[in-house]
């Protein structure tokens, strides 16, 4: 089972970006614990089962929605943080709905109780799930929603 986590703009500066707010985690370090967690959940499962994880961060657009579309040729789920894009993207939204694969929208803030502007989601309604407000743990929550669902579509 392949699954990319996929991060939007600014989430490279993580770690120096508003501390408050998201934590002192870099996003090598974020990645190292999704990676850590994907390890665990792997003991126990059968090896032609295994999770495999691959990690991009775009503060592009265009590359997010090329990334987007191509990721349902490579992968069976996606995690994304699509940072301020979750906003005002239409095109990001349409690229989600788009293509078959999964996608589980995290947010490591709670973006519903932020500044208004955030609490507007255009991504939520093409996404199968979305987790918000718990920091790095967001997406291992994350992870976990998008492997039970794709072990629950595959049988
Ligand atoms: C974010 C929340 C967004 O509002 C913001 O623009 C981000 C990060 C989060 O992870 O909490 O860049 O997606």
């Amino acid at each position: 089972m392949k699954l990319l986590i996929l991060n939007g703009p600014n989430l490279n500066l993580l770690g120096q970006r508003e501390p408050d707010v998201y934590g002192t985690l870099t996003l090598t370090a974020l990645n190292r614990q999704i990676a850590e967690h994907i390890e665990e959940l792997n003991v126990g499962r059968p090896q032609d089962q295994h999770i495999e994880a691959f990690f991009s961060q775009s503060n592009h657009e265009g590359v997010l929605v090329d990334t987007l579309q191509s990721a349902q040729r490579a992968y069976e789920g996606i995690v994304y943080n699509p940072a301020a894009h979750t906003h005002y993207s239409v095109a990001l939204r349409d690229a989600i709905a788009g293509v078959p694969t999964p996608v589980v929208e995290v947010h490591l803030s709670d973006i519903a109780t932020r500044e208004e502007f955030r609490h507007i989601s255009l991504m939520e309604d093409v996404c199968i799930a979305q987790f918000k407000g718990e920091g790095a743990a967001s997406y291992l929550k994350a992870v976990d929603y998008l492997v039970d669902y794709l072990d629950s579509t595959a049988e």
